[in-house]
């Protein structure tokens, strides 16, 4: 389906009935179709949306940097757009910076957040200057080099067999350079969301993969250890594209947590 958001045509999945609905945000330089196996899996029991985020996927781009917030409005837009009450997001990497930057400005537009593969802190000086290098090799000659570079990263080591790493390039394929470029930028000038973590009220799930060597399990420890009651799964066998690679052991964590979520609490 495709709706018009900021002027740009925007592609989303949106599947199923039943609450919570559930909004997945896919990671850089994906699309929706990262998620597949949980639309799959979840529009049984929940409505689904999965947005391609601007200039990814098969949504339209925009000219200069998209921040994380500008991210975070488009998103607003679209459940705006097709009523569907609060949500629980599940941010994957790029997807959770955006999910963190929906939380502070849209609170009230969610019941949940699940934080996959992600972290909270911004980019040191030298990683930023990295992704800024980056962007510019993606303006003058194309996305190809970001797909070779990220897609074997994106997977366990040793699993990045030929199947895998062909149906994880795929996912970043239709990215139009103006879309990696920006999301690069807005990155890289991203806001520190540590100092506010301890005022996140929300019912909130980490997961991560044991392996994932982009964003180290570390990382969601200490997110899961600052955000107040978080949960946190850490999924063996699996890398940064934890819900992908390891669709089946993920949906099982994350239905079983909507389900405490729905649960009704114990009388007295
Ligand atoms: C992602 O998967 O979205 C990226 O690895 C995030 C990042 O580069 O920081």
């Amino acid at each position: 389906m495709h709706t018009t958001i900021d002027g740009l045509r925007v592609a989303y999945t949106d599947q199923g009935q039943g609450l919570p609905p559930l909004l997945f945000v896919h990671g850089f330089p994906l699309s929706r179709e990262a998620w597949r196996s949980q639309v799959e899996a979840f529009a049984p029991a929940h409505r689904v949306v999965a947005p391609d985020l601007r200039g990814l996927g098969e949504s339209e781009a925009s000219e200069g940097p998209t921040s994380m917030a500008r991210f975070a409005e488009d998103l607003a837009i679209l459940l705006q757009q097709l009523g569907t009450g609060p949500v629980v997001l599940v941010g994957h990497s790029m997807g959770g910076y955006v999910a963190l930057a929906f939380q502070d400005r849209h609170p009230e537009l969610l019941s949940g957040l699940v934080l996959v593969g992600t972290r909270a802190g911004s980019d040191g000086p030298e990683a930023a200057a990295k992704r800024r290098a980056t962007a510019a090799r993606v303006r003058s000659e194309g996305t190809a080099s970001v797909i070779e570079d990220m897609a074997p990263r994106m997977l366990a080591a040793g699993a990045a067999d030929g199947d895998r790493l062909g149906q994880v390039r795929a996912l970043m394929q239709s990215a139009r350079a103006a879309g990696v470029e920006g999301a690069l930028l807005g990155m890289a000038e991203r806001p520190d969301a540590t100092p506010r973590l301890g005022r996140i009220w929300l019912p909130t799930l980490v997961i991560t993969g044991a392996e994932d060597t982009l964003i180290p399990p570390s990382e969601s420890e200490a997110l899961a250890r600052s955000i107040p009651g978080a949960d946190l799964e850490i999924i063996p066998d699996a890398g940064h594209l934890v819900a992908f690679e390891q669709a089946e052991a993920f949906n099982d964590r994350l239905a079983a947590w909507l389900g405490r979520l729905t649960a009704p609490s114990p009388a007295g």
